[in-house]
């Protein structure tokens, strides 16, 4: 066995039969405990006609209805789970945009199966039991900070809790504790990119290999940017509190092309989002989740509403996932054509002169919807400058994207930066 299999879990070196009939197995296990011990699911199957005994192989999951944000907001707060309270070890919940959040809960073995996921992922990123972490997601209710701790100290590293904000203690401790792997969201690592740049301090006399950049769509573009500044290796780490935080899945360092998706943990699907059918690996849709050994809270095809394809494994058995393209919601409708911010970054990264950080604002004029995009300038130039690079990036987002924006650029600075997940949209409509 090769050092670098030394560290892996059996699951992730076994054979795709093997694996596929662990997923059986477990997928059989799982239908069973919603069905049986959560009254939600109880009657939601039964309203759709089907039981869990339908399920004879993997392809008969299809049979199953889809659960999705609105059943949870519906059994708000805990009315999704599927053990008594006395054994529900802790709960999470992310911050809806309107009214109430939603709530998730672990056992003690979900936080157990959890903290192995991210512990696999670190690992899968290039980090080792005795690397310092330092991890910059949010603690709290937030699943980011919590779930990145407890995989990398079951990974065996020294971990640094710092949560997300104090833009200049992050950079001092960064200095000062000299962590070998960071865990944030890009958007915010550019902020302390930014910030260790201003105190001085150069990527090369930090020890730092390795970002674990998740919780927000990234690009490749912006891949190769925080590579460049951070002198790090940057890869992508995918989850949603749902599904259970943090390490569904993780792109592997020695092939950086797409998250591995844990499929021994998490049964991934893509479908059609309009009309629900299964789609083909390869295919564009949206992404769609059932836990295989979470007790407390199962999700039985929970859909995500991230657009996605699933790949052919490479580093690992498992099929990957493509980089997220973005979310539905955040998909923009201009004058008919659809946008994702994500679309933008890729255009606006390639102009040397500008910053990575953006915004983009979307407004009313009359009956049509406009967009403007906020960008700003790396070093501080004169007006004309400024104008001639905006009127080249609205042209190339004209070219690619076909739509007709208006880009402003401002002075270094002048852009809204990030704490932890990107606000890439402000929808003034
Ligand atoms: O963001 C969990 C997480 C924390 C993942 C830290 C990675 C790192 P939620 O707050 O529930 O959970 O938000 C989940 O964030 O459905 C995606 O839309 C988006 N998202 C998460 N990871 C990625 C990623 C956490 N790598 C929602 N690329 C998901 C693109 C991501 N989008």
């Amino acid at each position: 066995m090769s050092s670098r299999q030394q560290g892996l879990h059996p699951i992730e070196t076994a054979s795709l039969d093997e694996l596929r009939a662990l997923q059986l197995e477990r997928l059989r296990w799982s239908l069973d405990h919603a069905y049986r011990n959560s009254p939600f699911y109880r009657a939601h199957f039964d309203a759709h006609g089907v039981h869990p005994d339908e399920l004879r192989q993997l392809e008969d999951l299809a049979k199953f209805p889809f659960t999705g944000k609105q059943n949870l907001r519906d059994n708000y707060p805990f009315g999704m789970f599927a053990v008594p309270q006395s054994r529900v070890a802790r709960v999470h919940a992310s911050s809806g945009t309107t009214g109430k959040p939603t709530v998730v809960g672990y056992s003690k073995n979900d936080i157990d199966t959890w903290a192995q996921a991210v512990a696999r992922s670190i690992y899968a990123a290039g980090g080792r039991a005795g690397d310092k972490v330092h991890i910059a997601y949010g603690y709290g209710l937030f699943t980011g900070g919590l779930g990145a701790h407890y995989g990398a100290e079951a990974l065996g590293c020294l971990v640094i809790p710092m949560s997300g904000g104090q833009t200049e203690k992050q950079a001092m401790l960064i200095r000062d504790f000299d962590p070998d792997v960071i865990m944030v969201t890009p958007s915010y690592m550019l902020n302390i990119v930014d910030e260790l740049e201003r105190q001085g301090v150069s990527a090369e006399s930090l020890a730092l290999r390795t970002g674990i950049f998740g919780a927000e769509p990234w690009t490749d573009a912006m891949r190769r940017k925080l590579e460049a500044r951070a002198g790090i290796d940057a890869v992508d780490i995918y989850g949603l509190s749902e599904v259970i935080g943090p390490g569904v899945a993780q792109e592997c360092v020695e092939s950086k092309d797409g998250p591995t998706v844990w499929e021994d943990l998490f049964y991934p699907e893509i479908i059609d989002p309009a009309t629900g059918r299964v789609l083909p690996n390869g295919e564009e849709g949206e992404l769609v989740f059932t836990s295989l050994t979470k007790e407390a809270m199962p999700v039985i095809r929970y859909r995500t509403r991230d657009l996605t394809r699933l790949l052919p494994g490479t580093a690992r058995v498992m099929r990957r996932m493509d980089k997220i393209t973005g979310r539905s919601d955040d998909m923009m409708i201009i004058r008919g054509v659809n946008v994702f911010p994500t679309q933008i970054e890729e255009l606006l990264l390639d102009i040397a002169e500008l910053a990575p950080h953006y915004q983009i604002k979307l407004s009313r004029s009359g009956n049509l919807d406009t967009m403007a995009i906020c960008v700003e300038l790396n070093h501080a130039a004169v007006d004309t400058t400024a104008e001639q690079l905006a009127r080249g990036l609205q042209q190339r987002i004209k070219t690619m994207i076909g739509v007709s924006s208006t880009v402003h650029v401002g002075q270094p600075g002048s852009v809204e930066r990030s704490q932890g997940k990107a606000r890439r949209i402000v929808d003034e409509r």
